[in-house]
């Protein structure tokens, strides 16, 4: 049995923000749901957070997420007087609890899984009464320093600023990350004393109090690092992507300049797809076999066919089917739905609409709650006048229908089925299968007409 608490009670004063330290986020999640997804995947009976700093806050951003995270206990430690004093708050939540209790900093984002799950499988087979993860680092400057015989029993833990000169020259720190038989901790939690040079209740105390404790050391120390500036915070962002790149490229994605490229986590791609560079991939999105992405694109919570070519445009939560080809300059947006075989390019934008195959929209268009049939072709500059200033209406145009530059479509409006509409025509009312819609002011031709020469100019 494993319950998981997370310790995310402080205001993390190095990050100079108003913003508890755990709610920033490291790409698409915050450093708290980062720590808290991975602990899930060793699937806990019980998840526990400590919030304190602007704990409502906290609960109300996890709250936001659904269900995700609707068992999640919310422990409040309502001064914050170090780790150890965080941990004595679970007390009364875990009276008569018989297990392993898995503690994780909350601003430890970039811990793997699979670290976790070593750690507690040392702490079983060794029935140890502590285990703690740990790590051989070039500059351990700040983290507590770890000291264990060479069984990896741990001896002592002292926090940096309580090292002395020489023991701070040990570079075996504390990652942060530990697991404990609850039961031992939780007779020794009430012993802790804050006489140390913060005058805090250190965690590390109660591991010094514990026997017999063993360390695991990481393997990619990389995993550990602590966010407590916004620096640390920006190298663990580009940790973090350097892992998920590397992860897509060892799965047949061609990334051009990965370096320029940024991919959420939440993100699917499959292989033989090629990503150019100044490419952002958000959100919930899947990009299908030989498409090709960029350079200098957006795709936001959007599903990608297979065969797409998407160039300098900006794609959220749309759909795009295979073969179709998005940009230059294209924006689709709230919920456009592209068929197979389309053309969307220079300067348009859709929103809200469903275009079926083979349809194309080349240049400076805006087509807003449309719902566009299959070869149609959607002339420069047609706009639909979707918005009555209190209300959205939709255009219906269908199969095999023509628009004409400069057209206006004032919704609602339907078109029906290989229909032509004239050039500069602003059409109001809507027109049947089967014909050309006119409608735009005659031309006028005066023969003969010259302007009057005005008194003033011919006086010299
Ligand atoms: C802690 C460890 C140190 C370790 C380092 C690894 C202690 C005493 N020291 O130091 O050995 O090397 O983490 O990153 O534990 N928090 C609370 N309530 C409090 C104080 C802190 O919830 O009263 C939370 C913070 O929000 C943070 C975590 O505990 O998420 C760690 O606190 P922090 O002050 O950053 O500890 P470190 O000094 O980094
Ligand atoms: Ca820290």
């Amino acid at each position: 049995m494993v319950a998981v608490a997370i310790l995310a009670a402080g205001r993390g004063t190095r990050m100079k923000s108003d913003l508890p330290k755990v709610l920033h986020c490291l790409g698409s999640r915050s450093l708290v749901e980062r720590v808290l997804d991975g602990a899930t995947e060793i699937n806990p009976l019980r998840r526990l957070v400590i919030v304190g700093y602007r704990g409502e806050l906290v609960k109300e951003e996890m709250t936001r997420q659904g269900d995700r995270y609707a068992d999640v206990e919310f422990v409040e430690q309502t001064e914050q007087l170090g780790t150890g004093h965080a941990i004595q708050q679970l007390l009364p939540h875990l009276k008569g609890f018989e297990g392993s209790l898995l503690v994780l900093n909350g601003d430890v984002p970039l811990l793997r899984p699979a670290t976790l799950q070593r750690l507690l499988e040392t702490h079983r087979e060794h029935n140890n009464a502590a285990t703690i993860l740990t790590a051989q680092i070039l500059n351990p400057k700040g983290y507590g320093r770890v000291f264990c015989d060479g069984n990896n029993i741990l001896t002592q833990i002292v926090e940096d600023r309580d090292c002395s000169p020489a023991q701070k020259q040990n570079r075996r720190v504390n990652a942060g990350i530990y697991c404990f038989r609850w039961q031992d901790l939780e007779a020794v939690l009430p012993n802790l004393t804050s006489n140390n040079d913060q005058q805090e209740y250190y965690l590390t105390d109660a591991v010094n109090y514990l026997s017999p404790v063993m360390t695991v050391d990481v393997d990619d120390h990389q995993e550990i690092l602590g966010i407590n500036d916004r620096q640390q915070l920006a190298t663990a962002y580009g940790i973090l992507q350097t892992r998920i790149k590397n992860d897509w490229m060892a799965q047949g994605v061609t990334l051009i300049d990965p370096d320029s490229i940024t991919i959420e986590d939440t993100v699917t791609l499959e292989a033989d797809v090629v990503i150019e560079p100044q490419t952002h991939l958000r959100g919930n999105t899947l990009i299908q076999t030989k498409s090709r992405i960029g350079p200098g694109s957006l795709i936001e919570n959007s599903q990608i066919g297979e065969n797409v070519t998407v160039l300098f445009s900006v794609v959220t939560d749309s759909i795009v089917k295979s073969g179709s080809r998005i940009g230059p300059y294209a924006h689709l947006r709230g919920h456009a739905e592209v068929g197979a075989g389309c053309r969307i390019g220079n300067f348009v934008e859709l929103k809200n609409s469903t275009l079926g195959d083979r349809t194309n929209a080349s240049h400076l268009s805006y087509l807003g709650d449309a719902t566009i049939g299959t070869q149609v072709n959607i002339g420069g500059g047609t706009i639909t006048a979707n918005y009555d200033g209190v209300k959205k209406h939709r255009t219906t145009i269908g199969d095999r229908s023509k628009t004409g530059v400069n057209n206006a479509l004032i919704a609602p409006l339907t078109i029906g089925e290989d229909v032509t509409i004239a050039a500069g025509s602003t059409i109001s009312e809507d027109v049947p299968n089967d014909c050309l819609a006119i409608a735009r002011a005659r031309q006028v031709v005066k023969h003969g007409w010259r302007m009057k020469a005005r008194s003033s100019e011919t006086e010299t």
